[in-house]
């Protein structure tokens, strides 16, 4: 088999067989098939799309380029949930604790975050002492004991996405339905999940602009997690402006402890309980979303959900007293109040731009080796739709160094009022199922 003719065949807008495709992912892997070559195949598939088949194959030999975790010691259905990314999105802090205070494995893998926010990871560090360093006899044990883990990401999941997430950033070729699926998928099928639940996010906050994009990429994972025997649903949800009020680490653990108190921000309790209750009926838990809601706030009413993350908290090396006393938590040095300059109401709240201005403060990363400050951030007074008068707060910026200039800036173009009445946007557009 010869690289060139398989490019040639894509070009031309045939499908590849497994064979060939499992030969261009092995050879790239190992470094036989160059980096210019793979090139030119991410920019036939641009071209001329894979059909699901093609995908789910392609998904399958990134799986196999690496490590799989096996998660077959630990009882029960493991359901894990993916978000295509957003700006404060909290909710996998906050659905970890419900759906495992229900009895549902949760044996998360996480990394560290690059861009807006930290990842799952960098926020627990709001807890010192929190760590994820454990064997995998000690993650096992710790899933089936109490249901909930979190462990380091292993070195070697999914190298050939590594290696081609990377070559198509340079290459123009990352917006291709095809080849984002399957790294999306390659990744969480490699983890060990049994069924997966995916928030696919829209709007100018998220990697896929429009319901229609979000709709796209939300059918391609579905129908891959589902051809690959991974019971797969994914939720289309707003993204245009941030989740909840908090962004910035140690900001947005302490709203999902607001949450799972039962009085956390509208939106992401109510994502939180469309995301949890998939995540209920994939693990087999419940018949119904009315069941499996209801389930849900049971788990909030009465304590336990917050119960099951003092413990996980506390198993991983972290002091749990912070959870009691959400003050006790990473506090910035300054606190300042950004104020509306006119009446109306609030038209837009610039995700993507809003996430930037929360890294100038140091929230998140530019690159791999940047260092996070856990404190700061940004938390929302406001959302897209209220009522302001001149002077009312619209959000407090929570920073480490008296020079906020740029970020203030940066706030004045991206948080828009209007004169006229504005809608909230919709929060959950569509369900792929
Ligand atoms: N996220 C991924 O993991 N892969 C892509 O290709 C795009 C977004
Ligand atoms: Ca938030």
């Amino acid at each position: 088999m010869r690289m060139v003719d398989l490019i040639l065949k894509k070009q031309a807008g045939h499908t590849l067989t497994k064979e060939e495709i499992r030969f261009v992912i092995s050879g790239f892997t190992d470094g036989t098939i160059p980096d210019y070559q793979m090139s030119a195949l991410a920019m036939a598939i641009y071209f001329k799309d894979m059909d699901d088949r093609e995908r789910a194959e392609l998904t399958m030999a990134m799986v196999h380029s690496g490590d799989q975790i096996d998660l077959s010691k630990i009882e029960g259905i493991k359901v894990d949930k993916h978000s295509t990314g957003g700006v404060g999105d909290t909710t996998s802090l906050i659905l970890a604790p419900m759906v495992a205070a229900l009895g549902i494995p949760v044996a998360k893998m996480s990394g560290r975050g690059l861009g807006h926010t930290g990842g799952t990871l960098d926020k627990l560090e709001s807890f010192p002492g929190f760590h994820v360093e454990v064997s995998s006899e000690e993650f096992v044990e710790l899933v089936n004991k109490n249901k909930i883990a979190l462990i380091g990401q292993s070195g070697n999941i999914t190298p050939a996405d590594k290696k081609l997430y990377s070559l198509r950033d340079v290459t123009g070729t990352v917006q291709s339905i095809p080849l984002i699926a399957s790294s999306i998928m390659s990744k969480k099928i490699a983890a060990g999940a049994d069924a997966i639940v995916l928030d696919v996010k829209t709007g100018a906050g998220a990697f896929m602009k429009t319901v229609d994009d979000a709709r796209d990429l939300a059918t391609a994972m579905v129908a891959i997690g589902n051809k690959v025997g991974r019971k797969t649903m994914a939720v289309i949800s707003d993204m245009s402006q941030p989740l909840g009020f908090a962004i910035g680490n140690a900001l947005e653990v302490k709203e999902a402890i607001d949450t799972l108190n039962g009085h956390g921000p509208e939106d992401l309790t109510e994502l939180v309980f469309e995301l949890g209750s998939k995540m209920v009926i994939l693990a087999g838990k419940a018949e119904t979303e009315e069941k499996a809601r209801q389930m849900l706030q049971e788990v909030i009413d009465n304590g336990k959900a917050l119960e099951v993350f003092k413990t996980f908290i506390e198993n991983q090396g972290g002091d749990p007293s912070y959870i009691m006393n959400p003050e006790k938590l990473p506090k910035a040095k300054f606190i300042t109040e950004f104020k509306a300059d006119k009446d109306g109401y609030v038209s837009e709240l610039v995700a993507d731009e809003i996430g930037k201005a929360a890294m100038l403060l140091g929230a998140g990363r530019e690159t791999k080796d940047s260092v996070i400050d856990l404190a700061v951030g940004l938390v929302l007074n406001k959302k897209v739709g209220d009522a302001v008068k001149t002077g009312d707060v619209l959000l407090y910026i929570h920073h480490s160094h008296d020079d906020i200039d740029s970020c203030i800036k940066l706030l004045r173009e991206s948080v828009k009022i209007s004169s006229d009445t504005v809608v909230a946007p919709i929060l959950v557009h569509e369900v792929v199922q």
